[in-house]
């Protein structure tokens, strides 16, 4: 697929391969070191893709928070902090989430259905099958605690025959809007969409020492997945052990 961002997916797994509990509980057991890692490849991309599921365990989205981080991004011509969108196909998202109250842009990326959901939530605007305005800074002050619970933009995704989003037409349309470096941060079930249709081209794992199984837990790419003839093989780029964790970063390989 040609002409869409380029596409980093970001995890932490645990021993056995999963980004958390058969339960579904909040998947935030890497460290402080992890978690500042995190925030640098958020830090690098214009635009930061989150599935509902992740968001319904969590209730936040990862801002950017160090000044230095911040500064440059600016220096690169970037907003102060990436647009953070959510994935949802029902657009079923309760706003009473400490989301809604994070001073980030916030984008909800959906189907006609979902954005009915939020159609007559003032200030929030809809974009149909439109390019999206990747250039929204947030200039509110860091704590806003008054903001209302609206996504800034609403963008509604074509769907295909089979009813899925159309991926090719919403990542075009986040490349005619400026968003040419999109970060993933989960969780399965989206980043196994972007799996299926091949267009992951970094994935960073930090592999953290706890061990949950489960059938049923979450992995980094679930849905169908690919029949192993089709697997989207990587390079390792570096593996790094920092501490009790170990820092893996892969990129697609180019003869795929
Ligand atoms: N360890 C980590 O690094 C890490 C990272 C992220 C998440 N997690 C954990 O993983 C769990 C959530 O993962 P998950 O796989 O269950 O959920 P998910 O992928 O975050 O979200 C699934 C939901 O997102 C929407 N969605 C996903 N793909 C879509 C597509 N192709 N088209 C339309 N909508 C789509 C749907 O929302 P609707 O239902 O609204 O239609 C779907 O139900 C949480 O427990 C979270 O804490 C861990």
């Amino acid at each position: 697929m040609n002409n869409r961002p380029n596409i980093t997916v970001v995890f932490a797994i645990t021993a056995d391969g999963k980004i958390t509990d058969a339960h579904g509980s909040p998947g935030r057991f890497g460290s402080t070191a992890d978690r500042a890692h995190l925030e640098r490849q958020v830090a690098l991309a214009d635009a930061v893709l989150m599935g509902a599921g992740t968001l319904r365990s969590e209730g936040l989205a990862m801002p950017v928070f160090a000044p230095d981080l911040i500064r440059q991004r600016i220096d690169r011509g970037q907003p102060p902090q990436p647009a953070q969108i959510i994935c949802s196909a029902s657009g079923a998202i309760d706003p009473s989430y400490g989301f809604f109250r994070q001073a980030v842009p916030r984008w909800l990326l959906t189907t006609q259905r979902g954005a009915a959901h939020w159609a007559d939530r003032a200030g929030t605007t809809q974009t149909t099958h439109s390019p999206i305005d990747s250039n929204t800074p947030t200039d509110r002050p860091a704590v806003a605690p008054t903001i209302p619970a609206t996504f800034d933009r609403i963008l509604t995704a074509p769907q295909t025959p089979a009813g899925d989003l159309d991926w090719a037409q919403v990542l075009q349309d986040l490349v005619r809007s400026g968003v040419t470096k999109l970060a993933v941060s989960g969780g399965g079930n989206l980043v196994g969409s972007l799996l299926s249709i091949g267009v992951i081209d970094e994935l960073w794992l930090t592999v953290c020492p706890l061990l949950v199984g489960g059938a049923t837990a979450p992995t980094s790419m679930d849905g169908v997945g690919l029949p192993l003839q089709q697997a989207l093989w990587l390079d390792l780029v570096s593996a790094e052990p920092r501490g009790t964790e170990v820092f893996l970063h892969y990129r697609r390989r180019s003869t795929n």
